[in-house]
Formats: C-alpha cells, sequence, structure tokens
C-alpha cells in the first residue's frame, strides 16, 4: 500500500510537469510589411517540412496577405505593415502580441518605416531595439531571438542610412546576447538589390523573397535547436 501510494504521487508529479511542457515549437515572423506582405514565410515553412521541424507552429495574431500562391502554408505571423520599431517598442505593442500568441523563436526585421517614414536616427532604433529585446525576454526568459540586418530599398535615398543601422546591429546584439537567450544576426543585405530582388522597390519579389528565405534559414534552425534543448531538459528535469 505504502508503495503504490508512493508511485501514485510519483506519477502525479511527472504528469503534472509533463502538462506544463509543450513540446511544439512556437515561431513568430516579427516585423513590419516585409513580413507580412511577402513570401519568404511561404518558402520557409515549405522548406521546413521535409525536415524535423515540420510540426514547428507558425505563431501571430494575423496572416499577411497570401499572394503566394499557396494555400498550405502556416500564415500566422506578426508582421504589420507600416510600423516603425520606435513606436512598436514605446507602445509596448508586442508585448500584447505575446501574450496572445507565446512564442520560443521570434525572428526581427524592423528598421525600414523608422528611416523611410521618419528619417529616426540609428540611435534611436537601436535603443528601440534593446526595449524590443526586454520585453521579449520578458515574456519568455529563453526565448531565442533571430535579428536582421535589413534589405536595402530599391527607390528614395535610403540605403547609406540603411547601412548604418545595418553596422550597428552586430555590436548591439554581441552586447546583449544572453547563454539563454542567444541572438543570432542574419544579414539581409549583403548580395540583394534593391531594384532587382524587391518588386516595388521595398518589398521582395519571388528572388528577393529565396534570398531571404536562404539567409534566415540556418539562424532559425539553430533558433530551433536551441529552443528543443530546453524542452528535452525540461522534461528531463522533470
Ligand atoms: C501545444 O502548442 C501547440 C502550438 O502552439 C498547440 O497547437 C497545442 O494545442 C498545444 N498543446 C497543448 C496540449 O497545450
Ligand atoms: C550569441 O551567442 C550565441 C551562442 O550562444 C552565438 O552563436 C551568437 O553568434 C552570439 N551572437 C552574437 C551577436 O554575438
Amino acid at each position: 500500500m505504502v508503495a503504490i501510494n508512493t508511485f501514485l504521487s510519483l506519477l502525479a508529479v511527472v504528469s503534472t510537469a509533463a502538462a506544463q511542457t509543450n513540446t511544439t515549437l512556437r515561431y513568430m515572423p516579427f516585423g513590419d510589411s516585409i513580413t507580412e506582405i511577402i513570401c519568404w514565410r511561404s518558402k520557409l515553412w515549405n522548406r521546413l517540412q521535409t525536415t524535423e521541424w515540420a510540426s514547428v507552429d507558425f505563431v501571430g495574431s494575423g496572416k499577411g496577405e497570401n499572394n503566394c500562391r499557396d494555400t498550405k502554408y502556416d500564415r500566422d505571423n506578426e508582421g504589420h505593415s507600416g510600423f516603425l520599431a520606435i513606436n512598436i517598442a514605446n507602445q509596448r505593442q508586442l508585448v500584447g502580441w505575446l501574450q496572445r500568441n507565446p512564442a520560443d523563436v521570434i525572428t526581427m526585421h524592423l528598421g525600414t518605416n523608422d528611416i523611410v517614414q521618419q528619417s529616426r536616427t540609428v540611435n534611436d532604433i537601436i535603443a528601440a531595439f534593446t526595449t524590443l529585446v526586454s520585453q521579449m525576454r520578458a515574456h519568455n526568459p529563453r526565448i531565442k531571438i533571430v535579428v536582421a540586418q535589413i534589405i536595402p530599398l530599391g527607390m528614395g535615398n535610403f540605403n547609406s542610412r540603411v547601412q548604418q543601422l545595418n553596422a550597428a546591429i552586430p555590436p548591439w546584439a554581441a552586447q546583449q546576447n544572453k547563454t539563454e537567450s542567444p541572438i543570432w544576426v542574419v544579414d539581409q543585405y549583403t548580395g540583394f538589390s534593391g531594384t532587382g530582388d524587391n518588386r516595388d522597390g521595398v518589398h521582395p519579389n519571388d528572388a528577393g523573397d529565396t534570398k531571404m528565405m536562404n539567409k534566415w534559414y540556418p539562424a532559425i534552425i539553430q533558433a530551433f535547436q536551441a529552443a528543443k534543448a530546453d524542452k528535452i531538459a525540461d522534461i528531463t528535469a522533470a
């Protein structure tokens, strides 16, 4: 009797821990229109389907514009056309978005609207990135973060500002890096043509979507691996 009671209470402990550990990985594509009304998410989802990451759940409050001729892929995302990093950070919008759709892994491509619409300074944009990273970690201290050095524009005269922002990102990310919540920087600028790889000077065309997906891919896989290791550690600890 004593032995059975011990066994039962052990079982209760194990199943409580298991219930708290949802092993499905949740990935939030986060940004502006270059995350919302594009097709790199479709290309990424399709590429993942032949890998061990096929069950990763893309999460976010929007579906984006489905102009990708792809009815299968998981369209959930947190891309917001026209939004500035500075406003998302100051208005604490990401806090609510993550509450509604928790994430283990997040990608961030932001800064284009800060530069194009409002000529905000690199310092102000980087300060917003710091706020956003702290909001991500307040939500989930072990969130895995992938940050883009953003793509060039094929209109206007903005690319020197874009390059200044992009140059500031790696040292900022290194300084913000944490073992339990790593930041990986992905260079979406190099090799991307603002005129040739965008359909309208701002948003990638099919060739640009393929380039963006291929640039994201290795860092996103590293982030998935790190997030999966956390989940295994949780189950083992239980
Ligand atoms: C685990 O998370 C996935 C992805 O967010 C969700 O679809 C599923 O319902 C969750 N399962 C449980 C048991 O909560
Ligand atoms: C952050 O740390 C991870 C290892 O945990 C490393 O792979 C990554 O390159 C680092 N990021 C930066 C920006 O230094």
